[in-house]
């Protein structure tokens, strides 16, 4: 009988432990995501609010001050918000007049060509300029692209190099066969595609961006789109140093340099 109401005043202390939740304050963690990533969220702030208090309420925080918190003192938390924050969609042979229109300027340069994809999600495009270029009748040895995104997993992801059917979905056949292994429902891309990108965990404001070599060419697509007008002139502007002749230009997606 005792045990009973000690056990229930226990259950009842419990609870009574439970933080209160409090999600009032998302500017603040939009400003800050802003500062630290350029992806603005100002104009989506209800759908970022949500997706938050469902993170929040599995990590067991109680606050978006909380949260900031927290996020400046453990990286991979930082990280795993960026992960579920950003938007990664892309696909294979995406926007191929660009692709084709660096290919010929690539012939005319007679030295290997290095291309910087950034971002480059989960690999689909820089792993479709390489095939692009093989095609053309490039050598292995002739080029060499570095593909960037602030995602970890997705980076993670474009290192493994397993697509589903959606990716693939404007490729033929004949280049399927060529360049994937298909197992069940998943293709595994060929190791002469692969060696030929190299994937960095990289924001494009870090300061380490500095360190990457010079490229012949660089592409840029669908990225800007999440920032404001000044932080893309910004990162226009970090992009352009990057460039082994500034009269280069950057490929930049349709939408990017709107607005
Ligand atoms: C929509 S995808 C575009 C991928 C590919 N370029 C394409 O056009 O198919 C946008 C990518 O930008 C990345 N991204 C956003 N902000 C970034 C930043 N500050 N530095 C590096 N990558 C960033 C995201 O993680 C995401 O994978």
């Amino acid at each position: 009988m005792f045990g009973f109401f000690r056990k229930k005043e226990k259950q009842q202390e419990e609870k009574k432990q439970i933080p209160q939740e409090n999600f009032s304050g998302i500017e603040e963690f939009i400003f800050h995501f802003k500062d630290k990533t350029g992806i603005d969220f100002s104009n989506k702030k209800d759908i970022i609010k949500n997706k938050l208090i469902l993170f929040c309420r599995k990590k067991e925080i109680y606050s978006f001050t909380e949260l900031l918190q927290k996020m400046a003192q453990d990286f991979s938390l930082k990280q795993e918000i960026i992960d579920y924050l950003t938007v990664n969609e892309t696909y294979f042979f995406r926007e191929l007049p660009q692709i084709e229109e660096m290919i010929k300027k690539a012939k005319k340069l007679g030295y290997k060509v290095e291309i910087l994809c950034a971002p480059s999600s989960s690999g689909d495009e820089p792993y479709s300029i390489a095939i692009m270029l093989l095609e053309a009748g490039f050598l292995p040895k002739d080029f060499h692209i570095i593909g960037i995104d602030i995602s970890k997993g997705i980076i993670e992801k474009a290192k493994n190099a397993i697509y589903n059917e959606r990716s693939l979905y404007r490729l033929n056949q004949e280049i399927k066969d060529k360049y994937f292994y298909k197992r069940e429902n998943k293709y595994f891309l060929k190791e002469i595609v692969k060696e030929k990108v190299t994937f960095r965990c990289v924001n494009i404001f870090d300061e380490t961006l500095g360190n990457l070599r010079k490229f012949d060419f660089i592409f840029s697509r669908n990225m800007m789109i999440y920032f404001d007008k000044e932080t893309k002139i910004k990162a226009k502007n970090i992009l352009q140093k990057l460039l082994k002749r500034p009269q280069e230009s950057i490929y930049f997606g349709h939408a990017d340099m709107v607005g």
